[in-house]
Order: C-alpha cells, then structure tokens, then sequence
C-alpha cells in the first residue's frame, strides 16, 4: 500500500494497522510531506485554529521512582530538591489567571510529602480563588485517591505509559508495573477525569515496531490529550550516555497520533522545543493544539531537571507568555480561548 493509500484510510477511517503505521513512520521527502499536511488538515477541520496555553507548574522536585532517564530519580544525589507550600502554589495559579491562563498543570514527581488531604486541600483553595481547569500529573496513586482529587476539583489527569514494550518497562522502571501504570489510567478514565497519556520517544532499545504498538495503545485507552515527547539523556542516570530521540519521529509520531485521534488535545511540548529550536513551531504545522509554558519563578524551573538544556529556564513566566504568542501566530494560529477543554472528552459525555 502506497503512503498517499494510507492517508486516504486514516483520513476518512481514523484507524490504520501496525504495518501501515510503520510506514508512515518511515515517510520520506513527498511522502513525508503529505503525512503532515494531512494532520494538519486533520487538526484544524476538529479543532481548528486555537492553541490553547497550560501553565505548568512544577510544585516539588522530590521523587520516590528511579526512573532510569529522568533527573528527579531518587538516586541521583545531585537534583536539587524542593517543595512548594500550598499557599505558594495557589499564588502561582493565580498569577498565571492574571497572564490569561484558564487551565493549570500540577506536576511533580511521586512525592508522598503530598498526602490525600494536602492535595485535597491545594485543590480546593485553587478552584476557590481561581477559575482554572486544574490538570495533575502527580503519577500512581490509588483509586480512592483518584477518586476523592476529583471530587475536590481535579478536571484532568496527565501521565505518560512512556513505552508499551513491557520488557523495556521493566527494564528502565525498577520497582514499578506496567500493568498497574495501565490500571491507574483506566481508573482515572473510569472516574471521568479528561485523560491525558502518551509515551517517550527515542528510549535505547526502542524498535519502530515498538513505536508503532505505542501509538495504538494511545488510542486504546481513549485518551482525550496526548503528550509525547522525545528522551533527552541526562548524565547523572544511567541512560547519560545513550542517544537523544529523534525530532523526525516525534513529528511523525504527532501525525499520526492526530489522524488516530482527530479531536484530542495534543501539545507541542517543551522536550521538542528542546531538541530543536523550532520543535515546538513545528509540532503546532503537523497536528499539535496545546503548548504547556512553565509559570513557576525562575528559582524551581531552574531545580526542575528532568533533562538538560530545557528551554525557558532563564525567562520569567511573563516573558514566556509574550513568547508563546509570537510563536502561535508566527504559524498562523490564535491563541485559544476558555479551558480549552478535549473536543474528545467532550463528545463522550
Ligand atoms: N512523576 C510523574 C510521572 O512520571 O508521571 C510526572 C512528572 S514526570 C517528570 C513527567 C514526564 O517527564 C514523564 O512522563 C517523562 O516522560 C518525562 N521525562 C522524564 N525524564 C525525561 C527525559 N530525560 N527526557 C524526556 N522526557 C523526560
Ligand atoms: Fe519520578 Fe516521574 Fe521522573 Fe519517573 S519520570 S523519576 S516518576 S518524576
Ligand atoms: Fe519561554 Fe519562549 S516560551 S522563552
């Protein structure tokens, strides 16, 4: 089947096969061409022409996990850990209202400093004082945590299954299961969180065929968002000296996940701006929706090295807004008004 075929199929059906997801994960020149304006027709025919901001803020640096590629891991003796109090964060959010931000991303790593009832409590202040969609992306926790974080107000929930291969699961996650990753995000679905998940893109071993089986499991779990992201290898985890992921595949890999998934939210993210100074520009021309700028003050965004060379660690959040603008309307686009919430999420219930 020839790639123009194929486009046709994901166009008119929303669905392909591995093999033909292979294929247009090997798209050259024309080819390639066609995959991306094909998405991007795709994104603006089910959710047009509005980016929508997420001001991320990352609330402690702490991480019981050793996740192999992230510089939060426990063992790496030199992260600069830090946590911030409710109040703190709450201010935080309110300052990113002023700027024009309608939804909020709580991230961090698994901190269990941060009970049920502190989280409770931050997100209860936080829709008190600010009208925000809250998002968090705190990572595993129990049902009844879940469950009682949205009855406080929690809207959506983020987190990547970072690869479907079970055998590299293990591998980079000690002490973790992919099958219990894959239980919470059917719980947090269950429980009517907007669900956002998504997989890392480059990690050592990772085959095509692993790619291809990613992007089916995205679409397997009905995800109303969608973050993916190349890996960028930090040097103090065990993965420092392994290649960076490419920004080809992570482009392709926004295609396709647009034509699976028509009407999700999808970012361009910072990992992409990273790796390519254009990345971000780019993943908006072939499919993405969503940027996620970081409104924390300088001090935590610096603290905050899940990899090296992140983008924006030296600009205030204000800067940063003005900045991302440029960039929306530098590819044509407005910035989004509202919460922006999935097109997806919406239509489902
Ligand atoms: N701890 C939570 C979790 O793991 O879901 C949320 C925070 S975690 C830092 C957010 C995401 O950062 C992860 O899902 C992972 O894909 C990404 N990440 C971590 N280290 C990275 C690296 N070296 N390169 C690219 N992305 C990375
Ligand atoms: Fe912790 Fe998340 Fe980093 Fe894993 S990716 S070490 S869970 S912060
Ligand atoms: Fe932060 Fe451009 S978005 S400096």
């Amino acid at each position: 089947m020839k790639v123009k075929e194929i486009l046709e199929k994901a166009y008119h059906e929303s669905n392909l096969t591995k093999d033909e997801i292979k294929l247009l994960l090997m798209a050259e020149g024309e080819d390639k061409d066609l995959l991306f304006k094909t998405a991007d027709r795709v994104r603006k025919e089910h959710v047009g022409d509005e980016v929508f901001l997420r001001g991320l803020i990352e609330f402690s640096s702490y991480c019981k996990n050793d996740c192999f590629y992230c510089g939060l891991r426990r063992s790496n003796q030199n992260a600069q850990r830090y946590r911030m109090q409710e109040d703190e964060i709450v201010e935080v959010a309110k300052r990113a209202y002023q700027m024009g931000y309608r939804t909020v991303v709580l991230q961090s790593g698994e901190d269990m400093y941060y009970t049920k009832d502190r989280l409770c409590s931050i997100i209860k202040k936080m829709k008190r004082v600010v009208d925000v969609a809250i998002t968090l992306s705190i990572g595993e926790r129990s049902y009844d945590e879940y469950k009682v974080f949205k009855d406080a107000g929690a809207d959506r929930f983020l987190m990547r299954f970072e690869t479907s291969n079970e055998k590299l699961y293990r591998k980079y996650h000690p002490g973790m299961s992919f099958e219990n990753r894959i239980e919470c995000l059917k719980w947090l679905k269950k429980l009517g969180y907007e669900l956002g998940t998504g997989f890392l893109i480059g990690l050592p071993g990772q085959t095509l065929d692993d790619l291809a089986q990613d992007i089916i499991l995205v679409k397997e779990l009905d995800a109303d968002m969608i973050g993916i992201g190349p890996f960028i290898p930090h040097p103090q985890t065990p993965l420092k000296d392994a290649k960076e992921g490419s920004v080809d595949l992570t482009l392709k890999s926004i295609a396709i996940l647009r034509l699976l998934n028509p009407d999700a939210n999808i970012p361009a993210t910072t990992a992409l701006g990273t790796l390519d100074p254009l990345g971000r520009q780019k993943g908006l021309m072939c499919g993405a929706n969503i940027v996620m700028p970081n409104v924390n003050r300088l001090e935590y965004k610096l603290k905050y090295e899940l990899y090296p060379g992140k983008i924006c660690i030296n600009e205030d959040a204000t800067k940063c807004r003005g900045c991302i603008e440029s960039i929306i309307v530098s590819v044509g686009r407005k910035v989004g008004q509202g919460k922006g919430q999935s097109r997806h999420y919406k239509r489902a219930s």
